[in-house]
């Protein structure tokens, strides 16, 4: 019997037995993925098939054939369920889910990954410490499954910190062992779980209870200071050398990793978004500074004050090795991570893998600024192929940058050195001042393009513009072709696909191929308008339940379309979003488009993250940044449950980030 079938029967309270039959998995796909021989000489189909190592969302949905929960259409097309009751906005500081649902705390900021020290609520653990416990600010989120449904590893990013909440005394004092405490606080959190049944009838594990697997071989802490490798066409570039690192293909850590991605080889990608901010310069910007933002005041961090790798007058090439993608197999917790430059730098909100049907891999992404631009990458072979040739699909292929046009139509536009736009340009430049390339190859402005999903079946993608409040300016200005247009500062006007002067609200665009996903032209449309739906002055199209910023956007397994918000902690339930109580969490059919809302959080947080079990059985949400000041500032350390004291309540010392795993009572599917 295999140790992945979903619904197999397997006790798994045996843990020596299965951690037998674990090991002898684990070091069998070693040697398939740690010698390039051995991987060319073994099927990749063979020995990886033995160990489901990837996680499960809409790209894999023939599972559940006789699942008696949903409804059929047509020629046996099983359509999603939107089965739950709405629950209505809520302002309250805890978690709300509908009726029927348990949503429980799986780890929260400061938790042990595995053994090891536990959380302190003063924050007063060490930055030693805080290596071996769950980062800060959790994001983007993926399952990968060792058991099925029943037990895997959770993967997901810590975007960034509140100093003022990390440390007794917040920003003040600060010291080097505050900035190395910050830094272990940034990268990515990988753990164990395991659920497990209370009821010896429960052969199915349906109701059983989730928790961290502890000790865990998994459970690894990638952070800011964790050595990860260039790879692809920039590695070893003249501009990624520095002082430190004279070849230019070995960085000290991951940052400001938003939303993510996995592969079809079962690898998880971590996306480095709003990098920029961690760094100084004091001197005259240059072109590629302004382009990325990177200023004399950062975005408040002081690492720069005892750290040089932040003061870019001294570490002038330190910003470009930051805004990639970051790939990590979270099966081998003593691989070094690899930062894919093929997939270009940019402010990377998350990088969305779907598999072609001639077996190509593409990536979607979007660069998460105001006016910035939605990318794909294309592989040059079929990502099997590659992989038998030694070559990382990741690391072979074609960057584009989208151009919609007003007609419905759209088209993917090359950037690379055949572009007559990009004559100029070497392959390196391209990659490494990928949106100077865009300006330059002419693609279309968006409003802050954050997630992308797709729909396999229907060769549709989708994706979360969340909003923009600088369009619509006469006259237009644009970036200059050259690459030297300060980041931000365009102001375009309103085009087709971008239709508001000020998106308050956001909106959610499709798009779709004929015959395979990389083709290079498609079609596309406007899912939802965001905002109010009986609000006429907020010209929403939402057939439902109102929100507004959609992020975090994710295609289940069964096809149902979940959305996330992230409203500005400077304008939750206030001004625009009056009436609109706190961040939430919504499903949406993809057909009929109607909308219900299914989870609220805590106050001041934003919901980012979401990810389920192959039976869909168990859902896990980040809940990030509860209790966020509304003026932008690090928490006050005096004062830190000011906004939230979710989820500890008033026995703790502040509010953390968590994940939380969500259940349905009767063990049922989630959304049922
Ligand atoms: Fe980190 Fe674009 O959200
Ligand atoms: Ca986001
Ligand atoms: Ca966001």
């Amino acid at each position: 019997m295999s140790i992945i079938d979903d619904d197999d029967v397997s006790n798994t309270s045996d843990n020596e037995h299965f951690r037998d039959i674990l090991d002898a998995c684990l070091s069998r796909r070693h040697l398939l993925t740690g010698s390039l021989a051995t991987a060319v000489a073994v099927s990749l189909g063979g020995i990886e098939g033995l160990f489901k190592v990837v996680p499960v969302s809409a790209q894999e949905t023939a599972e559940d054939a006789a699942d008696t929960e949903e409804r059929t259409e047509g020629r046996g097309r099983r359509r999603p369920v939107l089965g739950f009751e709405a629950i209505p906005v809520s302002s309250t500081d805890e978690v709300v889910v509908p009726k029927g649902y348990t949503a429980e705390v799986l780890i929260a900021w400061g938790d042990p990954v595995s053994t090891g020290p536990a959380f302190r609520q003063d924050a007063s653990n060490t930055a030693d410490e805080q290596a071996s416990q769950w980062g800060m600010h959790n994001d983007g989120v993926a399952y990968f499954p060792i058991s099925g449904s029943r037990r895997g590893l959770i993967v997901q990013n810590n975007e960034y910190t509140d100093d003022g909440l990390l440390f007794p005394d917040g920003v003040n004092n600060w010291t080097q062992e505050k900035t190395k405490k910050s830094l272990n606080a940034h990268g990515v959190s990988i753990i164990e779980v395991a659920k497990r049944s209370g009821f010896s009838f429960d052969v199915q594990h349906r109701r059983g209870k989730w928790g961290v697997v502890r000790p865990s071989r998994f459970a690894r802490r990638i952070t800011g200071m964790t050595p990860i490798e260039m790879g692809g066409p920039a590695a070893g570039d003249p501009l990624l050398a520095t002082s430190e690192d004279p070849t230019g293909k070995r960085v000290l850590g991951t940052l400001n990793n938003c939303a993510m991605g996995y592969t079809p080889w079962g690898t998880y990608l971590a996306c480095e978004e709003n990098f920029n901010g961690y760094f100084r310069k004091n001197g005259m910007q240059t072109n590629l500074e302004k382009r990325y933002g990177v200023t004399a005041t950062g975005s408040g961090y002081l690492w720069h004050t005892t750290d040089k790798r932040f003061r870019v007058d001294e570490e002038p090439n330190e910003p470009n090795r930051f805004g990639w993608v970051v790939e990590i197999d979270p099966f081998r917790p003593h691989s070094t991570p690899v930062k894919r430059t093929a997939l270009g730098r940019l402010k990377h909100e998350g990088a969305w893998v779907q598999e072609a049907r001639n077996g190509k891999v593409v990536v979607y992404m979007g660069d998460d600024e105001r006016n910035e631009y939605i990318y794909r990458y294309v592989s040059n072979l079929p990502w099997k192929q590659a992989r038998e040739q030694g070559i990382n699909p990741l690391d072979d292929g074609i960057l584009y940058v989208a151009k919609f046009h007003s007609n419905g139509t759209g088209e993917w536009l090359p950037l690379t050195t055949d572009n007559p736009r990009l004559a100029s340009w070497s392959l390196n430049q391209i990659l490494i001042n990928t949106r100077g390339a865009a300006d330059a190859a002419g693609a279309t402005m968006m409003d802050r393009p954050e997630w992308i999903d797709t729909f396999p079946k229907d060769l549709t993608a989708i994706a979360t513009l969340t909003n923009n409040n600088r369009r619509g300016t006469s006259p237009p200005s644009v970036n200059n072709p050259d690459g030297s247009t300060t980041g931000g500062s365009s102001r375009p006007p309103v085009d087709a696909v971008n239709p508001r002067p000020t998106n308050n609200y956001g909106h959610i665009i499709r798009w779709r191929y004929s015959q395979d996903w990389t083709e290079s032209t498609f079609s596309w449309d406007i899912f939802a308008l965001c905002g109010d739906p009986a609000n006429s002055a907020h010209g929403s199209t939402i057939l439902g339940d109102k929100y507004g910023s959609p992020d975090g956007i994710y295609v289940d397994p069964s096809g149902l379309l979940w959305i996330q918000t992230d409203v500005s902690t400077s304008t939750i339930n206030a001004g625009a979003y009056a009436g609109f109580g706190n961040n939430m969490m919504l499903a949406a059919d993809p057909e009929t488009k109607e909308t219900r809302r299914f989870l609220v959080g805590p106050s001041q947080c934003e919901i980012t993250g979401v990810f389920m079990t192959p039976d869909r059985r168990s859902m896990f949400v980040g809940i990030q940044h509860p209790g966020e000041r509304p003026d932008d500032q690090p928490g006050d350390p005096s004062n830190p449950k000011q906004f939230s004291s979710w989820p500890d309540g008033p026995s703790g010392g502040r509010p953390r980030s968590a994940l939380i795993v969500i259940t349905k009572d009767d063990g049922g599917r989630i959304g049922s």
